[in-house]
């Protein structure tokens, strides 16, 4: 252990203290009071550098944690190296004959693998939506659910997008023409980070009240419904990118034909939206989520809160008797949390 929270204490020299704000103020808690002592957690998150700082918290704590990854993203040789030399708990796949108590999961992919004594914590939206659909007979608590994920969801993945693209296309997105498909909290993220570079942004969504706020912010709101206008869009565009959390939502409403017009094709969503109408190799990064193919995927100060409600989610399990089922993470912690961030990093007061 003394080498793996080594590990993980070196790692922590490449961030700025105050981007690690909550998970700092978690781990003197856990540090002190040991909440987790006795609980084995399976913790399915991508293996990186910055959710090695976030296990710090549940080993500080006293838990026993056994590592694993979700598909979509592939792991670092060279950490996961590092993570298994040092100690860490690492398995390729669910470990089998381990009696979970608390999963820590990410896009749902330990339904039907794990059942956890506990319960289990989810923090995507995609995710959300399985043990949602899942009818499963112990509690979940989603994070997504909350207002803190909108800091990294929003804040975090629109300024990721803007930098992915950039980095990984080498072309300016300067006056382009870009289609947002979803203006949930992804998709509202994405245009509000592209808007300092260029006027010409159309977002498409399905609920009025989203359209309504797409409008009021200067973007051109398509309903998705109609169907003729968001492929004369689609033709025009210079980039389309995805985030409405639906599989296939681009082959499945449209004609695929129009959106091949576009030089970019990119999803930020955690399936593949674009779906089979599109040849491989034609959506950039293989229709994974772009952002995971440059080096920090979110900046770390967007996910700290994020991070801290998902361990959180573990002490709110096991001291309140929540009913089997999906829980939002409890919105008068959310709400102190957002206000916490935003006085402390002065962003996101539109919130
Ligand atoms: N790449 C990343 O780092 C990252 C980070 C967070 C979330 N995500 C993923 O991004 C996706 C979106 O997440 P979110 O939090 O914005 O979800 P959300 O539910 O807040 O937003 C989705 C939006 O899509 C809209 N929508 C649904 N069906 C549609 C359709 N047919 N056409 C157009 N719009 C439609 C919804 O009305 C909603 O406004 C999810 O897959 C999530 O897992 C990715």
């Amino acid at each position: 252990m003394t080498k793996l929270i080594q590990l993980i204490q070196e790692i922590k020299r490449e961030y700025s203290p105050i981007s690690l704000t909550f998970l700092n103020q978690q781990l003197r808690r856990v540090q002190r009071d040991k909440p987790y002592a006795g609980k084995t957690i399976l913790h399915n998150l991508p293996l990186t550098h910055e959710t090695l700082i976030k296990l710090e918290v549940l080993y500080a704590g006293g838990a026993e944690v056994l590592v694993t990854s979700p598909s979509f993203m592939d792991v670092q040789p060279g950490l996961l190296h590092q993570f298994v030399q040092a100690g860490g708990r690492w398995f390729d796949d669910v470990p089998e004959g381990v009696q979970i108590d608390i999963c820590l999961d990410c896009a749902g992919e330990l339904i039907g693998k794990v059942r956890p004594s506990i319960g289990c914590v989810e923090i995507t939206g995609t995710g959300t939506n399985k043990y949602t659909a899942a009818n499963i007979d112990y509690p979940v608590i989603s994070v997504d659910m909350s207002k803190v994920k909108a800091l990294e969801a929003m804040l975090g993945t629109g300024e990721a997008f803007v930098r992915a693209f950039s980095e990984l296309t080498g072309t300016t997105l300067d006056g382009q023409h870009f289609l947002v498909m979803g203006y949930g909290k992804v998709g509202q993220g994405i245009a509000h980070h592209l808007q300092p570079h260029t006027s010409n942004i159309s977002v498409v969504d399905k609920k009025t009240e989203h359209l309504a706020l797409a409008k009021e912010k200067g973007l051109d709101a398509i309903n998705a419904a109609d169907k003729s206008l968001v492929e004369a869009a689609a033709g025009k565009a210079f980039c389309i990118v995805t985030a409405t959390g639906i599989e296939s939502v681009v082959s499945d409403n449209y004609d695929a034909r129009a959106f091949l017009n576009a030089q970019f094709l990119a999803n930020m969503g955690g399936e593949d939206e674009f779906g089979a109408g599109f040849p491989a190799g034609r959506v950039m990064c293989g229709a994974k989520p772009i952002n995971f193919f440059v080096d920090s995927p979110t900046l770390m100060h967007y996910l700290d809160p994020v991070f801290y409600s998902h361990n959180l989610g573990v002490d709110l399990l096991s001291f309140s008797r929540l009913a089997p089922g999906v829980h939002a993470f409890p919105d008068f912690i959310a709400n102190e949390l957002v206000a916490q961030w935003q006085r402390l990093h002065q962003e996101g007061a539109h919130i």
